[in-house]
């Protein structure tokens, strides 16, 4: 084993695969051509190789997002917004029930950079792990070169709103093609007509043409900021390749096409309903589920998050509700 002391991340020599194998805590991570094998001081897992990197793609974009990121229904992490626990089976009944589930808890920067040595590692030329399975390659087989600049890239994330002078720009054809499920898309902005004297402060930008644009799947961007409010719209096709266990109320305003969404109980993973949200529809995810969509065509998801530091606390106490309705 050989161990970088500037990040402390944990590594071995290429395998005969030609990958690394990872270690932090109890846990071990190895690929071979088509899986992802984790072991921990009492089990092991298995995981297409393919889904596994979707989801460490996206934890490590999220900087492991809010709440839970199940990879599938055993290996995963919480953030704790400072520390993240990694676990195997801690949200499975059965494997609760057999004591064959485990959790530690890191320092974020620790279990950051051991995840982002991984998905640079094991991502082969060619292959793009936020890109629709029909606009990338395949991540199977032997070490095959790199992606570096796919799985850093950086996600998009105003301070006030895309489009305002010095904050994140919009898209352009130079920069972001329209892409070809969005070819009927109006690219049109809006008209501003300012009073004198407010020119330099009244921005609007053109949401579906800036969403047409992206070459992403299932990742929400923050566009828009207001205090705790945060507008994180997303392109979604094929399957969101995490199961997201919420910590707070996530809204959902359907913006095209349909999503097909599968909510489980946060803790057990027990079935709780089927959601099919078609353009214009509106959901409120609660606070203790987990949920994963499937979208047949590409779609355009708004996903409305509330950043409050203190509501995971609230909920997880009960001092604030599950559900932001009672019916
Ligand atoms: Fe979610």
């Amino acid at each position: 084993m050989t161990t970088t002391e500037a990040n402390e991340v944990t590594a071995t020599e290429p395998n005969a695969e030609g990958y690394k194998q990872f270690s932090l805590g109890g846990f071990t991570f190895r690929r071979d051509e088509f899986f992802a094998h984790i072991t921990w001081p009492t089990g092991s897992h298995v995981l297409s190789v393919d889904n596994f990197l979707r989801a460490l793609q996206r934890d490590v974009a999220w900087d492991f997002f809010y709440g839970t990121v199940n990879f599938d229904g055993v290996f995963g992490t919480v953030n704790h917004y400072g520390t993240v626990d990694m676990f195997a089976g801690r949200y499975n009944d059965a494997y609760r029930k057999a004591e064959l589930d485990h959790v530690e808890n890191f320092e974020t920067p620790l279990i950051r950079e051991t995840f982002k040595a991984m998905l640079d590692d094991w991502t082969n030329d060619g292959f793009d792990p936020f890109a629709s399975p029909a606009e990338t390659g395949k991540p199977f087989g032997e070490k095959q070169g790199s992606n570096t600049a796919a799985v850093t890239r950086r996600r998009v994330v105003a301070s006030r709103m895309v489009g305002v002078p010095g904050d994140e720009p919009l898209r352009t054809d130079e920069t972001h093609p329209i892409n070809r499920m969005f070819a009927d898309v109006a690219q049109d902005e809006p008209v501003i007509e300012a009073e004198p004297g407010f020119e330099g402060e009244v921005c609007a930008f053109n949401l579906f043409a800036y969403l047409s644009r992206s070459d992403v799947t299932w990742n929400p961007s923050v566009v828009s900021v207001c205090e705790a409010s945060l507008y994180c719209p997303t392109t979604e096709e094929y399957i969101l390749p995490v199961i997201h266990g919420n910590d707070r109320v996530e809204w959902f305003v359907q913006l095209s096409d349909t999503i097909h969404w599968e909510v489980e109980d946060r803790d057990t993973g027990a079935a709780r309903a089927k959601v099919v949200m078609k353009a214009g529809d509106v959901a409120a995810m609660p606070g203790d589920i987990r949920h994963r969509g499937f979208s047949p065509k590409r779609s355009m998801l708004l996903v409305w998050e509330n950043a409050s530091p203190e509501l995971p606390e609230l909920i997880a106490s009960g001092r604030a509700p599950t559900a932001p309705i009672d019916f």
